[in-house]
């Protein structure tokens, strides 16, 4: 069960490409140890809404998820002790992603990095300045801060050059806080500096945009031919090696121990051939990765299993966020007519939810009322004869919201002509109360 007491981590994963052995070191390793840690709550999800916004080809969208999804179960994620999801199967995230639209300044998404770079290659090259970019492009870090913020992430691992939608998220939590009461909890930015930056086959970064990736689950013998291929010096066997800048030292060192690097050293200042070193990387890899090759392989040869997977991880998810934003559709206003209507426009207290109200009569007996913000009573109780049979049904009415109205109607009195704006606000009380008691 999740639990707003504890850390809530968070991060997406976008759903264009193939994981290769650069995601696996520098995001699905750190990723999946750290979500086995029993004092946070993990959320990982395929964000393929994000995804369209740098593919258009759909068959290509659709393997990618299916790959990525493998990738992260096979590599060790667990879908029972985190929410593991796909950000399409949660209409609320485009929902929320157009309440946040309305609170952020364009100017800021004006400064955002991938939008602002798209402009300045545009106006270096004469081209009109928007030329090509899609208002997706523009709206990136707006659906960002939906999948952060619906959630209540606490912690959000990402690389460097996400660091600044991070920020944007937390401006728009500020202001959607700051005009209509404390909603969002602020998120901050986790970058892991320690792990590995896996140079790929070519000496540079690991990276599908330089091509010189080595895929993660690729058949053992095409791993084995990729590996040959790593860029070495030309020095023959027999003449010591430099460790230093060589990109198949560096790949071997993010796999090895301590040990098994040091004895890579020694190998290299012995002469070791590139041939034979690069067998062992290979077979360091194969080590790693070929118990996991044959569970991703079962994955994707089940996509049905994988599909159910991700539904339940999506029901998982809506099960905070369906109620999170009704709360939200009524703190800004979207709401049933009947609810509180005001003959004034003024602006409504922002932080007075609605309340119970425990008293006593005169009477001798236990009363409570529920108000809302204005003072307007919604709900009223007949006498108790103690303060804890009224406090219980207090409690029953937090805790099951409106669905107890009908059986606890002979202790309560509520106009039916407000019965629907009270099922609204007994809904958002309970989830408050969830959100709260866990
Ligand atoms: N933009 C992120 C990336 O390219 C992916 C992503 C989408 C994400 N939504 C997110 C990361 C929310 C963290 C939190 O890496």
């Amino acid at each position: 069960m999740t639990s707003p007491h504890r850390t809530r981590v968070l991060t997406g994963i976008t759903t264009t490409g193939t994981p290769h052995l650069g995601n696996y070191v520098g995001a699905i390793r750190p990723t999946v140890q750290a979500s086995r840690d029993t004092h946070t709550d993990g959320f990982y999800f395929l964000a393929d809404y994000h995804a369209l916004i740098k593919c258009d080809e759909p068959a290509r969208i659709q393997r990618s998820t299916l790959e990525i999804a493998a990738s992260w179960i096979a590599s060790g994620l667990d879908p029972d002790k985190v929410t593991f999801y796909r950000q399409s199967d949660i209409p609320e995230i485009p929902e929320l992603t157009w309440l946040l639209t309305c609170v952020t300044g364009k100017g800021v998404l004006n400064r955002a990095h991938a939008y602002k770079a798209a402009v300045d290659k545009n106006n270096a090259a004469g081209h009109d300045t928007d030329a090509d970019v899609t208002a997706g492009l523009f709206m990136y870090p707006v659906l960002m801060g939906a999948d952060i913020l619906m959630f209540k992430a606490h912690k959000v691992p990402v690389g460097r050059d996400q660091i600044q939608h991070i920020e944007m998220a937390r401006d728009m939590a500020s202001s959607f806080n700051h005009l209509y009461g404390e909603h969002f909890v602020l998120p901050e930015a986790v970058v892991e500096e320690s792990v590995a930056l896996l140079p790929g086959l070519d000496g540079r970064k690991m990276s599908k945009s330089y091509d010189n990736t080595i895929p993660l689950f690729a058949p053992a013998a095409q791993m084995r031919k990729q590996i040959a291929g790593i860029v070495t010096d030309s020095k023959a066997p027999g003449e010591p090696k430099a460790t230093e800048g060589s990109a198949l030292f560096q790949i071997y060192q993010a796999f090895a121990s301590a040990e098994e690097t040091a004895a890579m050293a020694r190998a290299y200042a012995e002469g070791i051939g590139w041939g034979d070193a690069k067998q062992m990387l290979f077979e360091r890899i194969d080590r790693e990765i070929a118990p996991m090759r044959e569970h991703y392989q079962s994955l994707i040869d089940h996509p049905a299993q994988m599909d159910k997977i991700l539904l339940a991880g999506a029901d998982k998810a809506r099960q905070l966020a369906t109620p999170f934003i009704r709360e939200l559709r009524h703190a800004v206003g979207l709401r049933a007519l009947s609810s509180g209507v005001t003959t004034s426009v003024a602006k409504e207290s922002k932080t007075s939810m609605p309340s119970f109200k425990q008293y006593r009569e005169k009477d001798g007996q236990f009363y409570f009322k529920l108000v809302d913000a204005k003072g307007q009573i919604l709900l009223q109780s007949l006498g108790f004869a103690s303060p804890k049979e009224a406090g219980q049904t207090i409690a029953r009415l937090q805790s099951e919201g409106p669905s107890v109205l009908a059986e606890l109607k002979s202790v309560l009195h509520f106009d039916p002509l407000n019965a629907e704006t009270l099922s609204e606000i007994l809904l958002i009380l309970k989830a408050h109360n969830e959100a709260n008691q866990k």
